[in-house]
């Protein structure tokens, strides 16, 4: 049975999503926190009614002066391209993919993992697909292979929380498998939009996935690895991802090198 937090939770989730479909406006999280603090809290369809109606006079501003608010439904239901939207800020973003519904791994995921870190890091790290973990707690590389990242970056005097973290697509494959190419295309946008609004200096791409879809090239990461590309003006360094390392212990030594490379990157600078 759900407990009394959960249903609450949820009841705010239909709410949300009631509202946003019936007027186009999405609901930040502020407007809502506000209006359930109006309503006295939403456990009871009084509460509830009352805090839609607190919604709806919040909205009532921006519903009739933001044009591309009608578009956030259409485009978290994918019959929108996302880049229709126009998106200054990750809290944006992360409020646009709630619920989304673009590729059929919506239908496994227990969480949306969209990205962790510092908004401002000069070093992004793109990985690939969630694992059990990261869906469970809905942040990415919290797992074994997230163990050996951090201690990676370590390594190259580099905490977790100065860098930026994300993954190609944002929910979890079922049984673990890879990503493919239509979820990797659905998911895309959002992998873009988080790189457009953070600007880093540097992407670290950790295995095939990452690096295939930015760079667009069918070549593989023991080919790709070592070496900078150019990303839209952005150093792209691709290496191996470390839950293949944990399979294939003998690449760390190829590993190392491409941390280093990146330790010299981002040298003289100041930390990320
Ligand atoms: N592997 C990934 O590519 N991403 C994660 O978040 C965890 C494991
Ligand atoms: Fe949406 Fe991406 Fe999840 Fe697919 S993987 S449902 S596109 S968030």
């Amino acid at each position: 049975m759900l407990d009394l937090h959960q249903e609450y939770v949820q009841l705010l989730k239909l709410i949300r999503r009631y509202i946003e479909q019936e007027t186009g406006v999405r609901i930040l999280s502020p407007i809502l926190a506000r209006s359930v603090a109006s309503a006295g809290g939403a456990t009871s369809a009084r509460g509830a009614a009352s805090m839609a109606a607190h919604v709806r006079e919040e909205i009532a501003p921006l519903s009739s002066g933001r044009k591309r608010q009608p578009l956030v439904a259409a485009v978290v239901k994918g019959e929108e391209p996302l880049d229709n939207l126009d998106i200054d800020t990750l809290e944006e973003i992360e409020e646009s993919i709630q619920g989304c519904k673009r590729c059929h791994l919506a239908q496994y995921r227990k969480n949306i993992v969209f990205g962790i870190g510092n908004p401002e890091a000069r070093l992004m790290i793109i990985g690939e697909a969630p694992g059990a973990q990261e869906d469970i707690k809905g942040q990415p590389f919290v797992g074994d292979a997230g163990q050996l990242l951090t201690k990676m970056l370590a390594a190259i005097h580099i905490e977790r929380k100065d860098v930026y973290i994300t993954n190609v697509v944002k929910c979890r494959p079922e049984n673990n498998k890879n990503p493919n190419h239509d979820e990797i295309v659905a998911c895309n946008a959002y992998l873009i939009a988080q790189i457009r609004v953070i600007k880093p200096k540097i992407i670290l791409c950790l295995g095939n996935f990452a690096a295939k879809t930015l760079l667009k090239t069918e070549n593989g990461i023991s080919t790709l690895r070592g070496k900078f590309f150019d990303y839209q003006g952005i150093k792209l360094l691709p290496t191996y991802h470390p839950a293949a390392l944990l399979y294939h212990p003998a690449w760390k030594k190829d590993a190392w090198i491409d941390l280093q490379l990146l330790q010299k990157e981002l040298e003289g600078g100041r930390s990320c």
